[in-house]
């Protein structure tokens, strides 16, 4: 009704202040402060649950209403018959980049100077690759940030870029509107590997950044090989999934994972989150626990009606997943 119009201008207004005051007033002190797990013996840092409770600046994790990640149920999926294919353009060259141990993730950054766009699928601009972040558990059965139908992976790799037509670097596209893309590949212990991931997680390699701060480059990499076989994608809009949580990312999940091995996930598993002269702490089970959907809606460019269209459970047996997950429980390889 019209009446509603007036108010609504009012409530923008105060919210406007509230997050220009709470800017200005957070000190630079709080920025790295937040934790996924609870410290034995240690003081206090903030986990998930209190992320939007301790610096007024990340509100949004605690109040935001598009949250990621989300559990992924696949039987509320909705097939849009608009989503393009997913369009990797890396110029046809080999990229090289530095990996390092942040403390809470195996972050790996291209250097500057190559170039990785991704267009295509829920995308109206064109967006960079920025970051390739790792989550994963301290067993197999969790490490992912996203659940597929309440089931969480081992890991999952998350490709994170920003908007390189509207914005000028992450940091500017992160708190803007469309400014993220987040490519988020579910991890799965293997005996094979996936050839990119190989790169980073062999012995001689993930093993230079054990403790917090460590970094190490790597040279000749292909991003394409990082992509599983296959075109269908899952999508939805969301948030970054740490501090300040803001929600300006869409997230593209593939729907097949990558594989590592058991020796590599083990590897993932003994890095610190802390420097060689602390105690050692395990980086293993960064993930943030899911947010409520909210109505947000969830679609694929899967299309479920081309397996025929007289029976319904055709539905699920379209998604690769389905048959992975009646493998998990089985005592495999
Ligand atoms: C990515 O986009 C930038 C800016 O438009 C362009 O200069 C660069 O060549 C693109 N890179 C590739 C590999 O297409
Ligand atoms: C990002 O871009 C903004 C706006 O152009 C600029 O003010 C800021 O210094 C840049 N930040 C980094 C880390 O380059
Ligand atoms: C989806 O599959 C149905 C059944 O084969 C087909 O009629 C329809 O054109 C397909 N839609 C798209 C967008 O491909």
């Amino acid at each position: 009704t019209a009446s509603l119009q007036p108010r609504r201008g009012c409530i923008l207004v105060v919210l406007y202040e509230a997050i220009h005051v709470s800017q200005q007033n957070s000190p630079k002190i709080h920025e790295g402060w937040w934790a996924y797990k609870e410290v034995v013996q240690g003081s206090f840092v903030p986990v998930p649950s209190f992320w939007g409770l301790v610096n007024s600046a990340w509100n949004l994790c605690a109040v935001g209403k598009r949250q990621s990640p989300v559990n992924i149920e696949t039987s509320h999926m909705i097939f849009d018959p608009f989503l393009t294919p997913l369009r990797i353009n890396t110029g046809g060259r080999k990229v090289s980049g530095t990996m390092y141990n942040t403390g809470r993730h195996v972050s790996l950054r291209l250097d500057k100077e190559h170039l990785v766009n991704i267009s295509g699928g829920p995308m109206t601009y064109s967006h960079r690759l920025e970051e390739i972040r790792l989550h994963f558990g301290s067993e197999d059965s969790q490490g992912s940030e996203h659940l597929l139908n309440g089931q969480a992976f081992s890991g999952e790799v998350q490709l994170i870029h920003y908007n390189h037509e509207l914005y000028t670097n992450v940091t500017e596209a992160a708190k803007s509107p469309n400014g993220l893309v987040v490519v988020s590949i579910f991890m799965k212990v293997s005996e094979s590997s996936n050839p990119f991931l190989n790169r980073m997680l062999n012995r001689d390699t993930i093993t230079r950044i054990t403790y917090k701060n460590d970094a190490y480059l790597l040279q000749g990499l292909n991003i394409e090989e990082l992509y599983p076989e296959t075109s269908s994608f899952i999508t939805y809009d969301g948030s970054m999934t740490i501090p300040p949580c803001y929600e300006t990312a869409s997230w593209i999940i593939m729907n097949k994972p990558v594989y590592i091995t058991r020796m590599q996930m083990h590897s993932l598993r003994l890095l610190s989150q802390n420097q060689p002269s602390q105690i050692f702490l395990s980086m293993s089970d960064n993930f943030r626990p899911v947010q409520p959907l909210n109505n947000r809606c969830i679609r694929t460019n899967i299309n479920f009606s081309l397996q025929g269209k007289d029976c319904p459970n055709n539905r699920a047996q379209k998604l690769q997943y389905r048959g992975r997950f009646y493998t998990r429980q089985s005592p495999e390889q």
